[in-house]
């Protein structure tokens, strides 16, 4: 298996920043490696992580022949009450660590690199809060995949198209905060299918369909569609929420969740989550092994 990108599965970070670029409409190729290049270089000599990813068009611009077919634009979702908006943009750079200065000087050198051939449409610090919970208060990531089966769940498997990388997802989620501490706690339990304090999911009649675990937890054939969660909150006072990251081997299990929490998977019901929380931004990435950047 080519080497992926490590930074993917760095876990522990405290500190994460996200950057989405729209390309000018007159960078080429020549001027996008160049700015990946800097990025890259800045990254080397940094105590922090850097994990780079493109939109389908960017990436089969720069390197078709380790271009996915699977590899598409994000289409909006509507669904009875409630829709995922489509923001598809060119550059995801994801940086994380230790440290809030490491990361945000990591994300400057980023941002220098890339002035000259984009645009930075969306500019994000994230955080851990607490013990890894969302700002709703649950904990988020308990059924991640660990060990080796975060790579079974992330990564293009060898001799396909593209070994080595993942598909990425990201949305930025803005929380109603006030309408979701309205609801009494065990309500809140069932929304999401797991107890508060400790994380414990809810078992047989007293999981509902329509909890948050029971629309994204999926097996088609026997085969459970595990994808690997990076997501972290983000915010201030007056405006917060998750910026959800996923990574995965094919971007067929993202969709499958994403179509069932938004109820268009015809068996009458959505993810009451989506009541408290709505989607801002949406895009499509793939983040290529190293071996792919660095032949750029
Ligand atoms: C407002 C946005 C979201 C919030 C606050 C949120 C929060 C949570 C929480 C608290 C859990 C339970 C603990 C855990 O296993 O991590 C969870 C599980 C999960 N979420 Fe989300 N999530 C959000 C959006 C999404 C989206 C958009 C997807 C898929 C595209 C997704 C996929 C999953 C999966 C796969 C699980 C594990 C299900 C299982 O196998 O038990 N989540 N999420």
């Amino acid at each position: 298996m080519p080497e992926p990108q490590r930074a993917i599965f760095l876990e522990g970070s405290r500190h994460h920043h996200y950057l989405e670029y729209t390309l000018n409409d007159a960078t080429d190729n020549a001027a996008l490696a160049q700015s990946i290049t800097m990025a890259r270089t800045a990254a080397k000599s940094s105590q922090v992580a850097m994990v780079l990813a493109f939109g389908p068009n960017t990436w089969r611009g720069l390197a078709p022949d380790q271009t996915p077919d699977a590899l598409q634009d994000f289409q909006p979702i509507s669904g009875p009450g409630h829709a995922a908006p489509a923001t598809q943009r060119d550059i995801l750079i994801w940086v994380h660590g230790e440290h809030h200065d490491d990361v945000l000087d990591l994300a400057l050198a980023a941002d220098k690199a890339f002035q000259p051939t984009g645009a930075a449409a969306l500019d994000l610090t994230g955080f851990v809060y607490h013990d890894s919970r969302d700002l709703t208060g649950f904990v988020d990531g308990s059924a991640n995949p660990k060990e080796d089966a975060r790579m079974d769940a992330a990564l293009v498997p060898d001799g396909e198209t593209g070994a080595g990388g993942a598909f990425v997802f990201t949305q930025r989620w803005v929380h109603d905060l006030a309408a979701f501490n309205a609801v009494a706690i065990p309500d809140q339990e069932r929304i999401i299918g797991r107890t508060k304090p400790d994380s414990i999911e809810l078992e047989g009649d007293a999981m509902p369909p329509w909890s948050h675990v029971s629309r994204t937890d999926v097996k088609i054939d026997g085969v459970a569609q595990k994808i690997y969660r990076r997501s972290a909150p983000y915010g201030t006072a007056t405006e917060h929420g998750l910026y959800f990251l996923a990574f995965a081997c094919h971007p067929a299990r993202i969709q499958v969740q994403l179509d069932r929490m938004y109820g268009v998977t015809g068996d009458g019901e959505y993810d009451h989550l989506i009541d408290y929380s709505r989607a801002v931004t949406g895009s499509y990435w793939f983040a290529p092994c190293e071996d792919a950047l660095a032949g750029l």
